[in-house]
């Protein structure tokens, strides 16, 4: 048994808990926007149907509570959303990349200021990671206000570097040493 698998988080509004297998048909309604895959890596793709929702839950549990600490968020029962993080390697194994994303029905509650706070409790509490970097696009306003509520630092821009559907921009990079 895994232990991460039974973790459980709670912030004033929100619940948190890893990824099931009986979550994938929920994630679609909620992820299957342009709003949220335009901020994220191709990885969170669109649209959102039920094979991505399934290869998400997978991957969430490949490695979970290793170098994987991902977690589904609820808000009074319903599946809002998602945190995590993911170990770096070689010689950056003690820190790890943090992720998150909410449907936009929940946009500017400060419901991700109050998530993304409570998984960097839960990461220097609770786990062997002690430094957590985090990266933004530039068009992203809202995400880097988060990471500066929540105690990151901006530690660097990597102009254009990211082409998103036709679009440049450049990554914000922001660290936190836990
Ligand atoms: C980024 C995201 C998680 C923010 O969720 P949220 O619950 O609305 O965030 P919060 O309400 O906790 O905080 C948002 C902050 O950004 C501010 N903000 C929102 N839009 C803004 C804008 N266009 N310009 C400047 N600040 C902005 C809000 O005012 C708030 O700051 P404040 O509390 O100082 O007023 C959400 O927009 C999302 O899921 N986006 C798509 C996925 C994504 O971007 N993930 C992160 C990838 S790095």
């Amino acid at each position: 048994m895994n232990d991460f698998l039974d973790t459980r988080l709670e912030t004033a509004r929100c619940r948190l808990r890893p990824w099931r297998m009986e979550d994938i048909p929920l994630i679609p309604p909620v992820a299957n926007t342009r709003e949220i895959s335009w901020n994220t890596s191709f990885r969170f793709p669109h649209p959102f149907d039920e094979a991505a929702a399934e290869r998400l839950v997978h991957w969430s549990r490949d490695g979970a509570g290793g170098d994987k600490w991902q977690f589904a968020v609820f808000l009074g029962g319903k599946l809002v959303g998602s945190c995590g993080t993911i170990r770096g390697t070689d010689v950056e194994a003690h820190t790890a990349k943090v992720g998150y994303w909410l449907d936009p029905a929940h946009w500017g509650k400060g419901l991700a200021t109050e998530i993304v706070g409570e998984l960097v409790r839960y990461m220097r509490d609770e786990t062997v990671i002690e430094q957590l970097t985090a990266v933004c696009f530039g068009w992203n306003p809202a995400s880097r206000r988060v990471l500066e509520k929540t105690g990151f630092r901006q530690e660097g821009l990597r102009r254009g570097v990211v082409r998103k559907w036709g679009k440049l921009t450049d990554l914000w990079i922001y660290g936190l040493l836990l």
